[in-house]
């Protein structure tokens, strides 16, 4: 997907109009009365604080019945351009929606910042092996078994035994130690490009930052990656939303699960022969004192590290530095005062997030806003739309480095939230700064800028730019 970049890239900065509304609750197609602002748990701060809500209109351009919204959301072509729009136009006309639209497994479909973490935290909405399911295919292929192996399909208590076993490798301490390392490499990666006055952002730079640190974290040689990456590949596009499982995609998604446990398996066995200071030897140390911990636990964790590792944190990098070329009074700020980084990072990770939603289901019935969700129902979070909720955040489409008091939904909430999020933030921290210190003179072309067509991992396949 190319060209209209210009139009997603107003989109994702897009003003908000003038008029107000209220919102509905809606099963189906017939909209249930209720009015959003009742429920709303913001609005008590936002008036000690003395905060207007912003208000957005209903869009004439766009369609008002929910489902012909949220198919237009999930279509490629439709939402280009529109998609903050379209998030903002669902949640005005019903912000907990039960969809019929049988693709998606009729969830309800929740878009205010609010309601979003209520559905995190709820323990009766659960993530489980109905996820994987989802995806589609044959469900007793080598991939959906290794996929079932991974926490993020794991409901409680097992998942979090492997959290509590696995949570040591990723405290901030621990990884605060990488930041050295991190900072030396994205000096070289820019060391490198420096005198060409021009990289792909996304393959030259946001690419090689979380692959060189989750290969260094997990223990994998660096000269193995180009094999690792045609695996991750096949992986990455099973995930897709919009991705239907071809023969072609099965062979290609088993092929990748076997190399990848194949290569796995060979540094498990080396590091039990012979530890080193990584994770793959931290699991193995772990194993010995765990009778619940084995090697096929080990190798689909891995598996989950390093694809969680990488591509999101290469979206939030290169989204993020677009988003600031396209605010050139923040990316000037940024650059004067680089004390504001931290706070930038949080706001660019709410602004434009690379994992744009959640599927939990009900693991019994949930009553919920005057609604029963029925045990098996889906929930989906429409993390993007969450973190533009003008409920929440005053003036939300605008891009502030300086926001305070941002808690975003972009690294989830609860039992689930991000295992790497310490890690993630490390990185884009160091990479952002790097680049606003180092190349003052950065320029995109929007036209060459490539959007990939997934929502669920929303990022960019191309960021040309020049300096
Ligand atoms: C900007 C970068 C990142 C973003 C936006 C991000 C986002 C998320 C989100 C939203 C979830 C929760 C998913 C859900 O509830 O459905 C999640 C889970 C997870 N993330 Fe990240 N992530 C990032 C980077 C990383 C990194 C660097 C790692 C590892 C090194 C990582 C490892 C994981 C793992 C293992 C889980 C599953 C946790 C569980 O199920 O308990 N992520 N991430």
């Amino acid at each position: 997907m190319k060209a209209s970049a210009t139009a997603h890239l107003q989109d994702m900065g897009a003003s908000p109009g003038e008029a107000g509304s209220t919102g509905r609750i809606s099963r189906g197609r017939e909209p249930i009365g209720f009015d959003i602002r009742e429920p709303a748990a913001y609005a008590d701060r936002n008036a000690a604080a003395g905060t207007r809500m912003t208000a957005i209109p209903i869009y004439d351009d766009l369609p008002v019945e929910p489902d012909a919204i949220l198919e237009q959301i999930f279509d490629a072509a439709g939402r280009e351009g529109n998609l903050v729009r379209l998030y903002h136009q669902l949640r005005n006309v019903a912000p907990i929606h039960q969809s019929q639209i049988e693709r998606l497994g009729r969830p309800w479909v929740l878009t205010r910042h609010s309601d979003a973490a209520w559905a995190a935290r709820e323990k009766g909405l659960i993530k489980d092996g109905r996820l994987v399911d989802q995806l589609g295919g044959d469900p007793n292929s080598p991939f959906v078994t290794v996929m079932k192996r991974m926490m993020n399909f794991i409901p409680a208590p097992r998942h979090t035994r492997l959290r509590h076993l696995i949570n040591p490798g990723f405290t901030q301490r621990t990884v605060e130690r990488l930041r050295p390392g991190v900072r030396t490499h994205i000096q070289e990666l820019i060391d490198t490009r420096l005198a060409d006055g021009q990289m792909d952002l996304v393959r030259d730079f946001a690419y090689q930052v979380p692959l060189a640190m989750i290969c260094e974290l997990i223990g994998v040689p660096f000269e193995d990656t180009h094999r690792i990456e045609v695996w991750s590949r096949g992986v990455l596009e099973s995930v897709d939303e919009v991705a239907i499982v071809t023969p072609e995609m099965e062979e290609r998604r088993n092929d990748a699960i076997f190399g990848f446990s194949g290569y796995f398996q060979s540094l498990i066995d080396a590091r039990r022969a012979d530890p080193k200071e990584d994770l793959i030897s931290r699991l193995v140390e772990v194993q010995r004192g765990a009778s619940d911990l084995t090697d096929e636990d080990i190798i689909a964790t891995l598996i989950l590290l390093f694809q969680a590792g990488h591509d999101t944190t290469t979206s939030l990098i290169a989204k993020g530095m677009l988003a600031l070329l396209q605010h050139p009074t923040e990316l000037a700020k940024l650059r004067a005062r680089p004390d504001l980084l931290k706070n930038a990072t949080e706001e660019l990770l709410r602004f434009d997030t690379p994992v744009q939603l959640s599927i939990n289901h009900a693991d019994e019935d949930i009553a919920y806003h005057d609604q029963t969700i029925q045990e098996g129902e889906a929930v989906l979070i429409l993390r993007g739309a969450a973190n533009r909720d003008p409920e929440r955040f005053p003036d939300p489409d605008r891009l502030d480095i300086e926001r305070e008091d941002i808690e975003h939904h972009s690294f989830g909430l609860g039992a689930h939230f991000c295992l790497g999020a310490s890690l993630a933030r490390l990185e884009i921290q160091e990479a952002i700064g790097a680049l606003t210190q180092r190349i003052p003179g950065m320029q995109v072309d929007l036209e060459k800028v490539e959007y990939r067509p997934s929502l669920h991992l929303q990022g960019l396949d191309a960021l040309p730019v020049t300096w």
